[in-house]
């Protein structure tokens, strides 16, 4: 069970339950080796340890281990009473080539001892693999996971493979996304992580999170250094496993969230470390090895602690992107792995929300591939290739945030036929889209190059000039139509807000508030980021107007929602693959009767992924009562 609570793009905390309790997504599982324990249990979980992973191969190999797993447990072996997951053995296969075992009596180990997340013995499919020996490595995973039965409470992990073929990443994910698994690490991924890889690791990434099963926690093995953490998640990863801590700590090497430092050469801790006031740098230098060791692990796993809180904080802000790009500029292999993903910007669009708690942070030239931006420069283009008549652009000076437009303007643009642009980061923007996210609700350099084409179609002389038509035309309407068009995807406003609306605008800003007719509210316009919240008239306006932005729900539901509850993830019959997260959307039930209008919380084609938690935010029931 996955349960999504608040989501920034493809990245989102969520609460994942096991049977020795829950784990708070984003999260990490440090590694424990059964046979060298270099933290106690409780300094880790003063850190913020949830939960941890084991290996199971070692603890059946080695006699006296296996003896406690067997008769006290895995929990009473390791001495922790939280989720714990077990590896199966396969990365012991990467590294000395055969393993003794095979795969059903593997995972039944894991079972017999009680491990909450067992993993199958997969195939680690080596980055130099060939693509017909990754594809055969795939498929074999896949069977092996058909060979595991009865899992009983164990949840089973079916490790994504694919090497670094994308076609492949995405069939491993699509495969092991069927079937019993729960959980889906992405697996051979280690010697790309060690080789600074991150540019391929984003192909691997988005493929193996936009062919998986979003209802199921997508965890990348091996990918516990801080440094790559906060990409990782932007890119759909929940969960982390990582030995790093006691790894660099074994070769003096503190972790810090933009990478590693030798304890040799720094001469300051910074002040969240576990050891800063304690020690200074010189007397942790002298400590004995294996104390050493041991208070650079604390300081490791603090420090990757922290960079997942700051992770987990800026999905909740839903700025991890801005976070990301910044941190981008640390690394020239992160600063790569950033512009690769910018080549995904059209396929994220999709699933990129509609608008986000906090502004958007324009930098540069390469802003423009942001999902968000790439979803407005859609809108424009397709627009202004479907105008007939006059296109102008306003001067960038003529309007900026807050400020109204002239009562110059607003003459001219009442009396032409003209279509009003602003060149928005040199992109056309409607002009009344411009209080819409993310034209209004932005952080700018105003640093970009121009790069309009000279054979520009679109004419920019003076507003002023235009011919005069006999329509009047109103800009609030106009607004009201073009957001309207933005947000639910229409060539034309005025079917839903036809010529005798009235629209409320604030006298002091001049921004839009709600469009009124016959008297009755269809919407109103939010003060945040400019788009429409309907009303159930205006819900049944978009009604009869397309069936899409629907979902219907079970009849269990149905009463509850009508009488204006939120809709559970585990009640939808179906859902319109196309709805944007933070959109509005039409609840319906089976038969297509509206029941109530409310915001999704997760994109439509993820809304048949999860069994629990909350799906669609209703505003407004159908039941006069609500
Ligand atoms: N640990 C690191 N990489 C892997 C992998 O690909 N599969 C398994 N099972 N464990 C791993």
């Amino acid at each position: 069970m996955f349960e999504p609570l608040s989501r920034d793009g493809l990245a989102k905390t969520a609460v994942f339950y096991t049977a020795h309790g829950k784990i708070n997504t984003p999260n990490i599982l440090p590694v424990i080796n059964p046979n060298i324990r270099t933290l106690k249990i409780s300094e880790m979980k003063r850190l913020g340890m949830e939960a941890l992973i084991t290996n199971s191969y070692i603890i059946r190999r080695t006699e006296k281990l296996r003896e406690i797993a067997e008769s006290s447990g895995l929990h009473g072996l390791i001495g922790f009473d939280g989720p714990i997951m077990t590896d199966s053995g396969t990365f012991q296969s990467h590294v000395y080539s055969e393993i003794e075992y095979d795969n059903i009596s593997t995972f039944e180990f894991q079972k017999r001892i009680g491990s909450d997340i067992g993993t199958i013995l997969d195939i680690f499919t080596e980055p130099n693999f060939t693509w017909n020996k990754a594809k055969e490595a795939v498929l074999e995973t896949r069977r092996r996971l058909d060979e595991i039965t009865d899992p009983g409470k164990t949840i089973v992990a079916g490790p994504i493979q694919g090497s670094i073929y994308s076609d492949l990443r995405s069939m491993s994910a699509e495969l092991m996304s069927s079937g019993i698994s729960g959980y889906l690490p992405v697996g051979g991924v280690v010697p790309l992580l060690e080789n600074y890889r991150y540019d391929m690791l984003v192909d691997v990434i988005i493929n193996s999170r936009l062919h998986s099963d979003p209802g199921k926690p997508l965890h990348l093995f091996g990918g516990g250094h801080p440094m790559f953490m906060g990409m990782s998640v932007l890119l759909g990863i929940d969960m982390f496993d990582s030995a790093s801590y006691v790894k660099y700590a074994r070769d003096d090497r503190i972790l810090l969230s933009d990478g590693s430092r030798d304890l040799n050469r720094i001469s300051l801790l910074p002040w969240w470390s576990p050891l800063y006031g304690k020690f200074t740098v010189k007397e942790i230098q002298d400590l004995p090895k294996e104390e050493r060791t041991r208070n650079l692990a604390l300081h490791n796993l603090g420090a990757i602690f922290n960079e997942l809180n700051e992770i987990r904080e800026r999905i909740h802000e839903q700025t991890l992107w801005q976070y990301v790009e910044g941190r981008s500029r640390s690394h020239p292999a992160l600063y790569r792995a950033y512009r690769r993903i910018l080549e995904y910007g059209e396929m994220l669009e999709p699933l990129e929300d509609l608008s986000k708690k906090s502004p958007f942070f324009f930098f540069d030239e390469l802003s423009r591939n942001h999902p968000a931006v790439i979803r407005l420069r859609k809108f424009s283009d397709g627009m202004i290739s479907s105008l007939k008549g006059k296109v102008k652009f306003l001067d960038q000076g003529d309007w900026h945030p807050g400020r109204q437009h002239s009562a110059e303007f607003m003459a001219n643009y009442s009396r032409s036929d003209t279509a009003y642009f602003h060149r928005w980061h040199d992109i056309p923007v409607p002009v009344e889209l411009e209080e819409t996210f993310p034209v209004e609700q932005l952080v700018t350099t105003g640093v970009f190059e121009d790069n309009t084409e000279p054979d520009d179609p679109v004419d920019s002389g003076s507003p002023m000039d235009d011919a005069l038509s006999g329509d009047m035309k109103d800009l609030y309407l106009e607004k009201a139509r073009m957001i309207f068009r933005y947000q639910f995807g229409f060539n034309d406003g005025s079917a839903m807000f036809p010529d005798q609306c009235e629209v409320t605008h604030s006298r002091k800003t001049g921004r839009i508030r709600g469009v009124f007719l016959d008297g009755s509210l269809l919407g109103t316009v939010r003060a945040h980021d400019g788009f429409f919240t309907l009303s159930i008239k205006g819900a049944e306006r978009l009604m009869n107007l397309t069936d899409r932005h629907r979902i219907s729900v079970s009849e269990e539901s149905a009463e509850f929602n009508r009488k204006g509850f939120n809709v559970f993830f585990k009640f939808i019959l179906s859902a319109d693959p196309g709805i944007v997260a933070g959109n509005e959307v039409l609840v319906t039930d089976h038969s297509g009767e509206l029941l109530a209008v409310g915001r999704a919380n997760v994109p439509g084609r993820e809304m048949m992924s999860y069994r629990r938690g909350v799906a669609v935010r209703v505003r407004a029931g159908t039941d006069p009562s609500s």
